[in-house]
């Protein structure tokens, strides 16, 4: 009942010109794809891609939104610039983003809010780093991770959240969880939203995982009742690859 989608996360790859390159090539491939086919590539590929994605299925996203309107930030992006550039979705709160750059859960939640705000779809990016899983606390982080980044938001806005459940220590290591470690923690946040929201909305919102996943593993995960679609970093700047992941179904 719900959707799939497999979104990719290009990362910081691919100029304008590559990013052209990519999306004609992925473009006749992804052609019969019964999923939301997304993908979120670097600012400044935005007007390339949107106009590379033309007459296909192929939806846009940005990787990262400022929180502020506008004002005194140099480098960052607002959602109202995002939102004109034309692209649909805005990934808050990759690990990365954490890691290097120093965001916390408060901020995820005001770039959520901003985003939300401005009428773009978010893929909210939560997950636990290997010590964190390995001392027990995955479910408490998840959970906490999740409802932090969502505090404020609307009911009616839950409709606009995506979420990627996205182990840290299988992030670009060739480590996955296992399907059932996937699911198992992917039904952890569904219940989180559930006790916030009720289960109709829960019952509704995607959640995907993301970590390694590629074209091998892509049918044991999406096999899964809770898995609803993926976050694909590495494997999704090969046409081929992605490809072969948005189709899993074939
Ligand atoms: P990899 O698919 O390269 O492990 O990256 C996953 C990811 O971080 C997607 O956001």
């Amino acid at each position: 009942m719900r959707k799939p989608i497999i979104a990719g996360n290009w990362k910081m790859n691919k100029t304008p010109s590559e990013a052209t390159a990519l999306v004609q090539e992925l473009k006749p491939l992804v052609k019969e794809a019964n999923c939301d086919v997304v993908v979120c590539v670097p600012a400044v590929d935005i007007p390339a891609v949107k106009q590379a994605v033309r007459g296909s299925k192929i939806k846009v996203g940005a990787q990262n939104v400022h929180f502020a309107a506008s004002g005194a930030y140099t480098g960052e992006l607002s959602a109202a610039m995002l939102k004109e550039t034309g692209v649909d979705y805005v990934i808050i709160g990759h690990s990365e983003r954490r890691q290097y750059f120093g965001e916390t859960d408060a901020t995820v939640n005001q770039r959520v809010l901003a985003a939300v705000k401005a009428g773009l779809k978010v893929i909210l990016c939560v997950g636990e780093k290997k010590e964190e899983r390995e001392a027990g606390y995955t479910d408490a982080l998840v959970e906490y991770q999740t409802l932090i980044a969502l505090t404020g938001l609307e009911p009616n806005d839950v409709k606009n959240i995506i979420i990627a459940y996205e182990p840290v220590w299988a992030i670009g290591t060739g480590l996955t969880a296992t399907d059932e470690q996937a699911n198992e923690t992917i039904g952890v946040i569904r219940a989180a939203l559930a006790r916030k929201y009720g289960k109709a909305i829960a019952n509704k919102v995607r959640i995907q995982y993301g970590g390694s996943m590629k074209p091998g593993n892509v049918k044991g995960l999406m096999a899964q009742p809770e898995i609803d679609g993926g976050l694909i970093g590495g494997a999704s700047l090969k046409a081929a690859d992605f490809a072969a992941i948005v189709n899993y179904d074939k």
